[in-house]
């Protein structure tokens, strides 16, 4: 794969795909600017190497359609302020009228093109639509790891007519800090799987069992275990489908003699949206109107001291509804535990990354991946579409 330090981008026309895909607030400002302050060196190597800079981005998913809730003035705006410089808005991604806002650019100038997704070819890798948006550019530059497991045509296509096609730091960073931990991990190497389903992470289960030397299952999803192991955790939403593939799994991991921890104990309410009281109890002893929604303190005590030896840490899914004060220690736990430890943190996916923020611990984790979807897709062993198109596109030759 190309890489944007191989390149001498002073003068050129560079379009990066950026991933800006940000939670706005109900003022339509940025909530959450991780993914584009991990955009910055990218941006600001260009920007010195005067590089005339055309920005790519999705917001939301509006299904081919021009949505003005959806626009990205409000990141351009945002953009500019952390930039330090004016980051201009197209009013649309491809046409003549872009095109002249393009060729007026001047070297270090920044433009920033409204959203790819108001374009149907953008989600069908549609090759005109990747031939449109590689006609605005001399170099194109993949930086944007969250969307990479899609093959969308501002990832995809357009590497097949870019002239020259290479990544940016942040995807760089991201592939290197995943490869180092899911493939050459110190050891002991610990996985740390939450979220709410099974079905979402079976795959990256099955995965990670190969190459983790402990698991530890918490969120909602660990009651589907728990009832494999004959546990009856009350009002606690199950899996009953996947309650087979979760046995599986136990049994994979005790034949290869992988120790798997589950909680010993919950928060537990009688559901999440109540002001009702709630309660600490041993998983065997959920009532049957109430459900299981955070580890409890115990759970926590047991996955410290199983992290404590760890080398290497992945950390995937939150472990309670951590979005409700109530239910939120288990997660917070989980990251004043990572920021403890002697090993190689490395937090994927959005709510994960966003629970690590809220912790104010950030700084003391190894690597937070900007990527949700693209980070489980990593996580379940497979090469990203947008990286394969990345490997197989124009090299930098003579640029
Ligand atoms: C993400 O937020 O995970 C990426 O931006 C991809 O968005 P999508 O799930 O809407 O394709």
């Amino acid at each position: 794969m190309n890489s944007i330090d191989q390149i001498d981008a002073g003068g050129k026309r560079v379009l990066v795909r950026v991933d800006f895909n940000v939670p706005l607030d109900e003022q339509r400002q940025v909530r959450d600017d991780l993914r584009i302050r991990t955009a910055l060196p990218t941006l600001k190597h260009l920007t010195g190497q005067k590089a005339r800079v055309i920005l790519a981005s999705h917001l939301g998913r509006p299904k081919g359609k021009k949505v003005p809730e959806l626009s990205l003035q409000p990141v351009a705006d945002h953009l500019g302020r952390i930039l330090g410089q004016e980051v201009a808005m197209a009013p649309d991604c491809i046409g003549s009228e872009v095109e002249a806002m393009v060729s007026r650019l001047k070297p270090g100038q920044v433009l920033l093109l409204e959203n790819l997704r108001f374009h149907e070819g953008e989600e069908t890798d549609d090759d005109a639509f990747g031939s449109a948006l590689a006609a605005l550019c001399d170099v194109f530059v993949n930086d944007a790891f969250a969307v990479c497991h899609r093959a969308n045509a501002s990832v995809s296509a357009v590497t097949r007519h870019a002239p020259v096609s290479v990544a940016g730091f942040l995807l760089k960073q991201e592939l290197s800090y995943a490869d180092q931990a899911l493939h050459n991990p110190r050891r002991p190497f610990a996985a740390v799987v939450g979220g709410a389903k099974v079905s979402t992470k079976l795959r990256a289960l099955e995965n990670i069992l190969e190459r983790v030397d402990k698991l530890i299952l918490g969120g909602a999803m660990a009651n589907t275990f728990l009832a494999a192991a004959g546990t009856d955790v009350g009002g606690s939403k199950v899996e009953t489908d996947m309650v087979a593939a979760a046995a599986g799994i136990m049994t994979r991991a005790a034949k290869k003699r992988i120790p798997v921890y589950l909680p010993v104990d919950g928060v537990a309410a009688e559901g999440p949206d109540t002001d009702a009281p709630v309660r600490r109890v041993p998983v065997q002893e959920v009532p049957s109107q109430w459900m299981i929604l955070d580890i409890g303190p115990a759970s926590l005590t047991l996955f410290s001291q199983a992290l404590y030896d760890a080398k290497t840490i992945v950390w995937n899914g939150p472990l309670g509804v951590f979005e409700k004060d109530a239910f939120s220690r288990g997660t917070l736990g989980m990251a004043h535990c990572l920021a403890e430890c002697h090993a190689l943190t490395v937090v994927g996916g959005g709510e994960t990354a966003e629970a690590v923020q809220k912790s104010g611990l950030a700084d003391r984790i190894s690597y937070i991946s900007t990527g949700g979807g693209a980070f489980l897709a990593l996580m379940e062993g497979k090469e990203l579409p947008a990286v394969t198109a990345l490997k197989e596109a124009g090299s930098p030759g003579s640029i």
